[in-house]
């Protein structure tokens, strides 16, 4: 282990939380317990020498090996499985019924290692089966961890990850690989566009707006003006009557946000 101290956990917050939204700065043993490695393969023996390598990156390589270490991306399958039952009872049926082109635009920021937009893709599929080709219905998926979208685009899943899923989704969505392994098939991984974008970038580099954003577990990192900030821009990014999703310990201010609620976690643009 590697001792950090409290000037050089400031400057390294600054930096991250700058560049991320994720504070760092009361998470000392955290990044003394994650960032060791890094230091260590890169054979720094101080967190101030690897803070100026960091500064002087020009590649970006270093602040994205640094997010894999210190950004969180636990998740799982039916993950809040409330929000689903909605989407598939009440949001698509809706949509369905209601946008122009068969052009579904659904958008899962922050995705981690893919269960979500997996689990999206699986009820859409379901619910389009019979007009399936006549619909663009495929998701974008945007982490800033290339660590976890790596895994999200792999599709790998163990059994243990998998037993929330029912087994008929099993069957159709998956082939299975050995007797502890799983991988989403072809067909479905063609549903989701995986990217890697930072919720910090100031403009959201989208020509079209969403009918829903999913945005669960990942604005719990951020203070109140950076969450209220993208809020915002999703907001702006929002098709008019399109829905927007959080976690449930991330309510939202009904004093700092267009969007109507409608039950817990869920938001919509009037
Ligand atoms: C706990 S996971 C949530 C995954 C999934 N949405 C869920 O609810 O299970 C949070 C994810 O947010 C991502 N994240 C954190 N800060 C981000 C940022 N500034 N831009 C994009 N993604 C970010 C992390 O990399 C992580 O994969």
């Amino acid at each position: 282990m590697i001792p950090i101290s409290e000037q050089e956990l400031q400057l390294l917050h600054q930096y991250v939380y700058d560049y991320c939204g994720i504070a760092l700065n009361k998470k000392k043993h955290l990044v003394e317990g994650r960032l060791y490695k890094l230091l260590r393969e890169e054979g720094f023996n101080s967190y101030s020498s690897y803070y100026n390598y960091l500064l002087n990156d020009k590649s970006g390589a270093v602040i994205k090996a640094v997010i894999d270490q210190i950004s969180t991306n636990h998740t799982f399958f039916m993950r809040e499985n409330k929000h689903f039952s909605i989407f598939k009872d009440q949001v698509l049926p809706h949509l369905k019924a209601t946008v122009k082109n068969r052009d579904l635009r659904i958008w899962s920021a922050g995705c981690s290692s893919g269960e979500e937009p997996y689990t999206l893709a699986m009820i859409i599929a379901d619910f389009f089966a019979e007009d399936k080709a006549i619909w663009d219905k495929r998701i974008l998926a945007t982490d800033i961890s290339i660590r976890a979208l790596e895994k999200a685009k792999a599709g790998m899943y163990n059994t243990d990850e998998m037993k929330s899923l029912p087994e008929n989704w099993r069957l159709s969505y998956f082939n299975k690989i050995d007797t502890n392994k799983y991988q989403v098939n072809d067909k479905l991984k063609k549903e989701i566009i995986f990217r890697r974008f930072n919720l910090m970038d100031k403009e959201f580099p989208f020509k079209k707006k969403f009918h829903v954003i999913f945005c669960r577990n990942v604005m719990i990192y951020f203070d109140n003006a950076t969450k209220n900030d993208i809020i915002n821009r999703f907001y702006d990014y929002t098709e008019p009557g399109g829905y927007l999703f959080i976690g449930h310990s991330e309510a939202l201010n009904r004093s700092d946000t267009n969007y109507k609620y409608v039950m817990p976690a869920v938001y919509r643009k009037g």
